[in-house]
């Protein structure tokens, strides 16, 4: 196909702004789908996704737009997931574009996401169209928002566009722009082949499908290739695009989206980001960026029924075909059994994780309190990585320990600055700075210990500005802290599942909450039982079962709601089994009293 009649495009917009919506629109307008056929959201395949309302994975639709100017172009839409936790992935999709629509609620204005969107497509240097979308509702303040917009990307309020994905006014005008403005793909046909894997998931039937973008050359179904990072080597067995239905054709050449299936069954040997070339005529330079995305979140996972393990095992088998980002080991806990210790890229990673397991696999699942990876210098100079709070190693060994950060960008009207600034302190954060995007709404920068992050601060954050801040953050690297683990005791025995790695200015506070905690959930016994909370041999915190009187009452927790009514059923399944701890037996609601209702 002609090279100059390309157009590869995104979308990036904050969650809820409309992108699918838009997207939906831009295939029924180019006649790809069928009004008739047309199904709500298209393009977010997943179930989990469209009952989430949030796209996880990316996509790639080719279609073809006759303009005013009476050439037919193709362009290729390739859809980005919208969530921090997937920034890699979202950086990845966009270095297979030359341009964005950058979308943006009129009734909200400028958000967390859009704002790292922006600079992640500024930085990948696309050309940016900006639309006020929405413009329809009764609400929407094209003014205020085009505001926020310019101030964002340094662009005239004038020249943004104002549309509704869901009347579809102003959409053709988008994709007159898409062709006038955005360039058409460089890159040298004649060159040898080279191809960014910027998505891949994986078919039961046909092994891992690469999403990719053909930026040099020629791939020729048959042909042997190579992924210039891994060295995983296969033959392209089938190639093609999606319109979004796969269509196969016999090559795609530079500038072209689509996919590519090679029989390989395991998806982190066609990792997103590598570079595919032709094994007989390599390319002599991969393309830049690749990287190995790591897990930062870990948390056990324990099946509540023992003998749901090997079920359980197979469930994390079979996801992680499609999930090169899901980590996961056995882990034995004395008081949770046999479970894995799973590691995720983010919180919102581990929440889809968890939910598919328990949905899809019909998995009763108990959750270890979520952890950060620490990096740990012992005193013989060796360096661990430190995964799970159980295996860090005795204080006396330990020279300095290392945490991740994170530069967290918040958004939020002006008058909830001060509330979030009390939030970030608590949280250990430091102020890295604010900026007014408009009179009303400003951009305050901290950073923060990932692992404060981990535990409630997104829940925090909204339920202390009433849903009205959004936040996004990125990694900075590991920092030395004054760290330590923290053991729970009962009656002089630790309790494995229930130590955690805190900074050592909280200790007290966090140990006197657990066993207040556990108190209140451990049946009296025939004797008194002690529960401490416990830094090597300081005791840090103490509580008492005392021996049999009356029986204790459950009390109220914070959190979401219908969460909280799924886990107190569970609650009470989990009373009647009990688990031994030493000499105690503790019912397993007391577990996930701690563990899960913060
Ligand atoms: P994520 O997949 O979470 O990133 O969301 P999204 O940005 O794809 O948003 P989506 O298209 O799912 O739209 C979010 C909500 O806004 C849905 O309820 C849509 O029906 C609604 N919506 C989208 N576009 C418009 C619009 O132009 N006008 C109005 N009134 N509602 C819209």
């Amino acid at each position: 196909s002609d090279q100059s009649l390309i157009r590869n495009f995104s979308i990036i917009a904050h969650i809820d702004h409309g992108k699918s919506t838009l997207a939906d629109r831009i295939l029924e307008m180019t006649q790809t789908v069928a009004s008739r056929d047309m199904r709500e959201q298209l393009l977010d395949s997943m179930e989990l996704e469209r009952e989430r309302g949030i796209t996880i994975k990316s996509q790639a639709v080719r279609v073809f737009y006759e303009a005013k100017d009476g050439q037919t172009y193709q362009l290729h839409l390739i859809d980005t997931p919208g969530h921090v936790d997937f920034t890699y992935e979202v950086s990845r999709s966009l270095n297979a574009c030359e341009g964005a629509l950058l979308v943006v609620d009129a009734s909200q204005g400028v958000e967390a996401q859009t704002v790292a969107n922006t600079y992640l497509a500024v930085e990948a240097g696309l050309e940016l169209i900006p639309c006020l979308n929405k413009i329809d509702l009764p609400g929407a303040e094209p003014e205020r928002v085009a505001g926020e917009v310019a101030e964002l990307i340094g662009e005239d309020p004038e020249s943004i566009l104002i549309i509704s994905g869901k009347t579809g006014q102003g959409v053709r005008e988008v994709l007159e722009q898409l062709v006038e403005r955005v360039p058409p793909p460089g890159g040298d046909r004649s060159a040898p082949a080279r191809a960014l894997i910027f998505d891949s998931e994986f078919d039961q039937y046909r092994g891992v499908v690469a999403y990719i973008r053909v930026v040099d050359g020629v791939f020729r179904k048959g042909e042997p290739i190579v992924a210039m990072a891994t060295g995983s080597e296969a033959d392209i067995d089938d190639i093609g695009f999606f319109t979004p239905a796969m269509t196969p054709v016999q090559e795609l050449s530079a500038g072209e989206v689509g996919y590519l299936i090679t029989g390989i069954k395991d998806v982190t040997k066609l990792r997103v980001g590598d570079t595919l070339t032709n094994k007989r005529r390599p390319a002599e330079e991969a393309l830049p960026g690749y990287r190995e995305v790591k897990p930062m979140v870990f948390c056990g996972l324990f099946p509540i029924n023992n003998d749901d393990y090997a079920d359980f095992r197979d469930a994390l088998e079979k996801l992680s075909l499609n999930d090169a980002a899901l980590a996961w080991e056995p882990e034995t806990s004395d008081a949770l059994g046999f479970g894995f210790r799973c590691g995720f890229l983010g919180l919102l990673h581990m929440d889809i994780v968890r939910e598919r397991l328990e949905r899809e696999y019909d998995l009763e699942l108990m959750a270890t309190m979520p952890s950060v990876s620490f990096e740990v210098t012992l005193t013989n100079g060796e360096i661990v990585e430190v995964h799970n709070p159980s295996d860090m190693p005795d204080p006396a060994r330990i020279q300095e320990i290392r945490e991740p950060y994170i530069r967290a960008s918040v958004l939020l009207p002006k008058e909830y600055v001060g509330v979030v600034m009390e939030l970030c302190q608590e949280r250990r954060g430091e102020h890295a700075g604010m900026h007014y995007l408009s009179a009303e709404r400003v951009q305050l920068h901290y950073d923060l210990p990932l692992a404060e992050i981990v535990l409630d601060f997104f829940d925090q954050l909204k339920s202390r500005t009433r849903g009205y801040a959004s936040l996004d953050y990125e990694l900075l690297g590991l920092r030395p802290s004054n760290l330590a683990k923290l053991d729970v005791l009962l009656a002089g025995d630790p309790v494995d599942a229930l130590s955690m790695v805190v900074h050592k200015d909280k200790a007290y506070e966090i140990g006197r909450n657990l066993t207040e905690k556990l108190r209140k959930k451990i049946p009296r016994q025939q004797f008194d039982v002690p529960i401490q909370a416990a830094i090597g041999s300081a005791i840090v915190a103490r509580e008492t079962v005392k021996a049999y009187r009356k029986d204790v009452t459950a009390k109220c927790y914070g959190g979401d709601i219908s969460r909280k009514r799924k886990l107190l059923e569970r609650q009470k399944e989990g009373k009647k089994r009990m688990k031994q701890v030493g000499r105690i037996e503790v019912p397993q609601e007391a577990f996930l009293a701690v563990l899960e209702l913060g």
